[in-house]
């Protein structure tokens, strides 16, 4: 079936089947490998991205529910020579190790904060809370996120 979709600003048609996962259309069709398979049950967030701003979890998202829709995935945001400041930000702070999870944490981070740029810390680790990271580099991204939003969301 043809479905028509909008990714990181670029209209594309693709032939699939309507109820398969978004996460395997952006990665096997559209070769996008920000959003990760992580457990595939939207339980670790490694698979987000956005939807009309929204971070969803793309494994369990079938795609004919986002036709149309505008979804951005972590490489979307910005390139290698001109990063969005949330991107560059975690660069600066070294806030990650293997990269894994950084779909889930900066595209969750990045939509709380579109949405609500005074969020408190409690609104923010309550978003971040689904977010599994297993490198441990917590706090150095807790410390990006917080800088994002004083320098760049408020
Ligand atoms: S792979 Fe989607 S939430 Fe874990
Ligand atoms: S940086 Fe490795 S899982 Fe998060």
């Amino acid at each position: 079936m043809a479905i028509n979709l909008k990714v990181n600003g670029r209209s594309v048609t693709l032939d699939v089947d309507p109820t398969m996962p978004l996460l395997y259309v952006l990665s096997d069709f559209l070769q996008l490998n920000g959003p990760k398979f992580g457990c595939g049950l939207g339980q670790c967030g490694a698979c987000t991205v956005l939807v009309e701003g929204e971070a969803i979890r793309s494994c369990i998202t079938p795609v004919s529910s986002v036709e149309g829709f505008e979804i951005v995935t972590l490489e979307g945001l910005g390139s290698p020579d001109n990063p969005h400041p949330i991107q560059r930000i975690f660069i600066e702070e070294q806030a990650v190790q293997c990269g894994f999870c950084l779909s889930g944490v900066i595209l969750t981070a990045k939509a709380i904060l579109d949405q609500n740029p005074r969020a408190s810390e409690e609104d923010i680790s309550r978003a971040m809370s689904g977010v599994l990271c297993r490198c441990c580099t917590h706090v150095r991204m807790v410390k990006a996120i917080q800088r994002y939003q004083k320098e760049v969301a408020v």
